[in-house]
């Protein structure tokens, strides 16, 4: 029976994918564990989808294949992480149940017939999911092969409908108390929304004309805390059974936005996160870099799970496009998970399936069979992970895998209130404004963490907020606080224009941060899509603009068009030890690099390696008592570094320099003497 050193370290990075060899007659499964030991794999994510298959009818449970399954995987050495199939509710739960069935927005009550059928509301779903979750605890939590549970897919399902009014409700009298504070929270004075009693409150199906902002942004906060209370549901019953287990459930990164992903992270072991880039060449590079540091912040710095990536390089449900990674990239890629925390790489999936809603779907073995590049690519890149075996270690207490001295705030409600309607502009999106600023960082070399404002900021230099409309006084107090003590903090336009509750603050737009800032905005100025704009330093930008006073702040570029020519457009103003920086426009991309670097160089954070930016990327991981540096060359030019330390990848040593191709990388154990920077 394994230890409960077997679940906490694992003597190799993990490898592997969703398997389902329920969708195959079992002479497939021999030649699954064949090419499994092929490629080196070594963990497999079982049952996801599969309660149709474990429980066909109500409370009759079929557990003679799966248990076929976890013995076969246990005898060839492959470790089982284990779903729960409570993302899929099999027919005969929702001809039982119709109520449990999803309602959309425009109140379509949905039918069977794909996944995620379901309202996360509605209480028959929540037992059928504990029930499932109980017998598949019951008969497996001590099964050799168990490494680890795996809850639910991708917490996700929105839904509205009478069961959702009713809970919806049981949770606005949590928050509010009574009506009278519901109604002031809301304003709903404002078209004739005060309400009188609580039936006739509804979640915010499709209404007429713009809907209630506050509402929305509560129903938002109300939806994501009822996927928390599903998962800790799961949580609870599994971990009733054999507590060091370790517990995840994965994350769909970083497109949505249906749960805060810092509330998810609390409930569990370890984050997990399914990753899939949606753009070719250095943009799609950028992404994995992105949602890598979105995932080991979300586990607070430790390693994490990548729970899927798939062997194309897109595959993009919106655009219905499948495009073929170039030669080579799924291993660079890879590299670039693991330098910034990746505990290994699983994939979905093993298999395609001949049949059924993603039977195009790329796998790691194809359709065509073992004979493909596809399986080639797999095979190489399980026996390079094989070689890089001892980062799997954990660092030592208390290290972080990687570090960083730049942080970049995320906030689910953040993004919720910048998704209002009726705003200034309808270019004020969270996930670009994050993506843009965290890009920069990658090319200027810099690496950063995630963080919720609240958390723990000590370990920084420098804090940026891209996008916060919706900000408390709890929140801008923590910010002060960072500043006063000796950060850099930079905030873009509009930030803490309103409170938690989406009530603009009086006085001065920016009204949260206004005081810290120096500066008291005014009136602002949303430019038309097509209006390009250029400051007083040459900065070019877009879509923004406002009049700002400053109030102790000086001025670092003005606007130069009118009306506003000659007024600031970038502050920064000293506060205690640190600096308070403001940009009141959207900086494009090399502006927003040439900013940066300034703001940078003022916090005294450099680079984390000299060679590091322009597509040079430098990671440190650390792992047991080593470091690791990552060298990797996304650029189109070879490229001479500075290469000390023993090379992983090519088992060799290195003291002097090296030449990276465009898609080359080192991995240099480095000597004990190096210092960080
Ligand atoms: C993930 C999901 C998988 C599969 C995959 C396709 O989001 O968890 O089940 O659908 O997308 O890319």
């Amino acid at each position: 029976m394994p230890s409960i050193e077997t679940f906490r370290q694992t003597p190799h990075l993990v490898f592997g994918g969703d398997y389902n060899p329920e969708q195959w007659p079992e002479e497939v499964w021999e030649e699954d564990i064949r090419l499994m030991r092929k490629a080196r794999v070594n963990r497999v994510t079982v049952g996801v989808f599969s309660w149709s298959s474990i429980e066909p009818r109500e409370g009759e449970y079929r557990f003679g294949w799966l248990d076929r399954v976890m013995d076969l995987m246990a005898e060839n050495g492959i470790g089982v992480i284990l779903a729960t199939p409570t993302a899929s509710p099999p027919p005969w739960f929702t001809a039982a149940h119709p109520e449990a069935l999803p309602v959309t927005a425009n109140g379509v009550r949905l039918v069977h017939g794909s996944r995620d059928t379901y309202n996360p509301a509605a209480p028959a779903y929540r037992e059928a999911a504990k029930r499932v979750a109980e017998a598949l605890a019951v008969r497996y939590a001590f099964h050799p092969a168990l490494r680890m549970w795996h809850l639910h897919n991708e917490y996700g399902t929105v839904s509205y409908g009478p069961e959702t009014d009713r809970a919806f409700r049981t949770w606005l009298q949590d928050k509010c108390g009574n009506l009278d504070a519901l109604n002031s929270t809301w304003n709903t004075a404002f078209w004739s929304q005060g309400y009188s009693e609580w039936d006739q409150i509804l979640a915010p199906q499709a209404t007429q004309y713009l809907p209630n902002p506050s509402q929305v942004l509560d129903f938002k906060r109300f939806s994501a805390d009822l996927l928390r209370d599903c998962l800790r549901e799961q949580v609870g019953v599994v971990r009733s059974h054999r507590p060091e287990v370790p517990v995840t459930t994965n994350f769909m990164l970083p497109s949505w936005n249906h749960y805060d992903q810092w509330d998810l992270a609390a409930e569990i072991d370890d984050v997990s996160v399914d990753h899939y880039p949606d753009t070719p060449g250095i943009e799609g590079d950028v992404q994995v870099a992105f949602g890598s540091d979105l995932a080991r912040s979300f586990n607070a710095g430790r390693p994490w799970v990548l729970m899927e990536q798939a062997t194309t390089m897109v595959y993009d449900y919106a655009q219905g496009r499948i495009l073929a990674r170039p030669p080579g990239a799924l291993k660079f890629n890879t590299l670039q998970y693991l330098a910034r925390g990746a505990t290994g790489s699983l994939f979905f999936q093993w298999r395609s399936p001949r049949a059924g809603a993603e039977f195009f779907h790329s796998p790691m073995v194809p359709h065509v069979g073992e004979d493909s590049r596809t399986f080639r690519e797999i095979v190489e890149l399980g026996t390079t992970l094989e070689r890089l075996a001892e980062l799997a270690e954990a660092p030592a207490e208390g290290q972080r895998v990687t570090d960083a001295r730049v942080a970049i705030v995320w906030d689910a409600a953040a993004w919720w209130s910048a998704d209002t309607r009726a705003l200034p502009s309808n270019d004020l999106a969270f996930l670009p404004a994050v993506r843009s600023v965290h890009r920069a960082l990658w090319r200027l070399g810099v690496n950063a963490d995630f963080v919720q404002l609240g958390a723990d900021l000590s370990r920084y230099r420098l804090v940026l907020v891209p996008s916060k409309l919706a900000a408390s006084d709890a929140e801008a107090e923590a910010l002060r606080a960072f500043v006063t003590a000796g950060g850099h903090a930079v905030l873009w336009y509009f930030a803490g224009s309103t409170d938690e509750n989406l009530n603009v603050r009086p006085g001065s737009f920016t009204g949260a941060f206004a005081d810290l800032l120096g500066i008291r905005v005014e009136e602002h100025h949303p430019q038309l899509a097509a209006t390009a704009l250029t400051l007083s330093d040459g900065s070019a930008a877009d879509c923004w603009a406002e009049t700002i006073e400053l109030k102790g702040a000086q001025s670092v570029a003005e606007f130069t068009h009118d009306p506003l020519a000659g007024s600031p457009a970038v502050t920064r103003t000293a506060v205690g030890d640190g600096t308070a920086h403001y940009i009141g426009t959207r900086l494009q991309a090399e502006a927003l690099e040439a900013h940066l670097h300034r703001i940078l160089g003022e916090a005294g954070v450099g680079k984390d390696h000299p060679a590091a930016g322009n597509g040079l990327e430098a990671v440190r991981r650390h792992a047991g008592a080593g470091t690791y540096l990552f060298l990797l060359n996304h650029g189109p030019d070879a490229v001479v570094v500075e290469a000390r330390g023993h090379d992983l990848l090519t088992d060799t040593d290195l003291d002097g320099t090296a030449t990276l191709d465009p898609g080359g990388a080192l991995i240099l154990r480095e000597p004990a003497n190096i210092t960080e920077h």
